[in-house]
């Protein structure tokens, strides 16, 4: 058995968030990703983070746009609390050697992004905001927490109703127990359930299988955010082009040269995601290619490094201005049901990212305002497990003895389903159809409850976990009737 005062599952901006502030108290913390820790969203997040720290700007301006962006769905208290919050952690981030992009007056620089009524998304390295916030957070943490790689968790492990630790797997095949007072899930979303996503390779549903197999409250699962435009032709899918392309004056348009956003929404190419994504693919059903035109942008290269190597490595060139998009699988609204704080429904079990759904994001999630939840509540839910005190156990985790469903579908198969029946544009007939596909995967036709790990290897282990988040989104999707934000039912609005 190995011990800790907190195990982190996941390694991105949550999880460093919430290592940093606990290694400041000297406590012993265990992260662990089944990948190695660069493996994750944060480092490929491009366009920045928004916080309300321009001169014309107020947090309840910036509250009240995450609100229209989430259809109102939101979690009012939740909202506040990150909107107000935000302007000191940046501050304090910033004091801990964080370089934001300044303007040549010295002043950071402020990008704009879709429904933000006013430039306030702070960026670095151009559009290379995430790796550069994930580099400055290793310096923080400086070895202060261990990082094990490359072990996937498999279960957390209960003891009267609390989370006690986790077991995990090597890849000689071993089975480590870990155990720990709090255990908190930090390990993304749900990307890789569709088959063009802006999201690293790893992240397939497992927050959503692990919470739900230890009996942790769900929210929101039935919305999922696509980005519009992940660099895309032929079929396929190449990357992210941030949205502060569109905010620096790119626009969408058709084979035509003709403006696709006109007439479709008053903020055309930056009203909020779901809209644009809608408009996006309606066009892509049709056959039809659509293209940023980035003519309008002066000194793109400079200030979008990172989009230009991407296009660039991909046979795009830039001095026709026109960069191919479709709309991809991006960001989970919903999740682990939790507080700010980082609280589940489970004792000892926190939630933190985008693995939790503390409602923040209702149902479509405001741009830029991901990374900030990382760092804001990252911080608290590491400031509540240092003001509680719960106390280490033993823990042991016993081999269930159910077995899967066999033949186990393709992840292919799975990302086809969801990408037809549970995607931008559903019915209630095709989300009935998802919900019985997913059915028929149900180990002894009950639910995805645990399985013997023994009897499953990595890649298996993620397609349950793959099957499990599918089949509870496509059940909350069936579930709610009425259209909001990202979850859309054609002809029901
Ligand atoms: C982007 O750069 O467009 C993505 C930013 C985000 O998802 O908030």
């Amino acid at each position: 058995m190995i011990s800790a005062d907190v195990i982190i599952v996941g390694a991105g901006i949550a999880a460093h968030s919430v290592a940093c502030r606990l290694a400041d108290s000297d406590k012993k913390v265990i992260m662990i990703t089944k990948s190695k820790k660069e493996n994750c969203n944060s480092t490929l997040a491009q366009g920045g983070i928004s916080v309300a720290l321009g001169e014309n700007d107020s947090y309840m301006q910036h509250y009240e746009d995450t609100l229209t962006a989430g259809c109102g769905l939101n979690n009012k208290e939740s909202t506040l609390k990150l909107v107000k919050t935000a302007p000191d952690v940046i501050r304090e981030f910033i004091d801990k050697g964080m370089e934001f992009d300044k303007n040549p007056d010295g002043s950071i620089s402020f990008g704009k992004e879709a429904a933000h009524r006013l430039a306030r998304v702070i960026h670095a390295g151009g559009d290379r905001t995430g790796l550069k916030v994930m580099e400055q957070l290793y310096r923080n943490l400086d070895g202060r927490a261990e990082i094990v790689e490359n072990e996937p968790v498999i279960d957390v492990i209960l003891k009267d109703g609390a989370a006690k630790g986790v077991v995990t797997r090597t890849a000689q095949g071993k089975y480590n127990t870990y155990c720990a007072p709090y255990v908190v899930l930090a390990c993304g979303g749900v990307g890789n359930l569709y088959p063009g996503t802006s999201n690293d390779g790893t992240i397939t549903g497992d927050s959503v299988a692990l919470g739900y197999r230890c009996g942790a409250e769900l929210k929101n699962l039935e919305f999922v955010q696509f980005h519009p435009t992940l660099l895309t032709f032929n079929g396929k899918n190449f990357g992210l082009i941030t949205e502060a392309v569109r905010g620096d004056g790119g626009v969408l348009i058709n084979e035509k040269g003709e403006k696709i956003m006109e007439g479709v929404h008053p903020m055309k190419d930056l009203a909020p995601r779901d809209v644009v994504s809608r408009a996006v693919y309606t066009h892509t059903l049709k056959g039809e290619q659509i293209f940023l035109d980035i003519s309008a942008i002066s000194g793109f290269k400079e200030r979008f490094p990172y989009v230009s190597e991407i296009c660039e490595s991909n046979g795009v060139d830039l001095s026709k201005n026109l960069i191919p998009v479709a709309p991809g699988a991006h960001f989970h609204m919903g999740g682990i049901k939790a507080l700010p704080t980082g609280e589940t429904s489970v004792e000892g079990l926190y939630a933190v990212g985008e693995a939790a759904c503390t409602g923040v994001h209702g149902a479509n999630r405001l741009a830029s305002n991901s990374l900030l939840e990382g760092l804001v509540f990252g911080k608290l839910t590491a400031e509540n497990i240092l003001n509680s005190n719960r106390q280490l156990e033993e823990c042991e985790y016993v081999f269930p003895e159910t077995q899967p469903v066999r033949p186990l579908p393709t992840k292919k198969e799975i990302k086809r389903v969801m990408m037809n029946c549970v995607g931008i544009i559903r019915t209630e007939e095709k989300l009935k159809r998802a919900v019985e596909f997913f059915e028929k995967y149900m180990p002894e036709g009950k639910d995805f409850g645990r399985i013997d790990p023994r009897s499953v290897s990595d890649e298996e282990l993620e397609i349950y976990n793959m099957l499990t988040a599918g089949w509870l989104i496509a059940k909350a999707a069936e579930a709610r009737k009425e259209s909001f934000g990202a979850h859309y039912i054609e002809g029901e609005v």
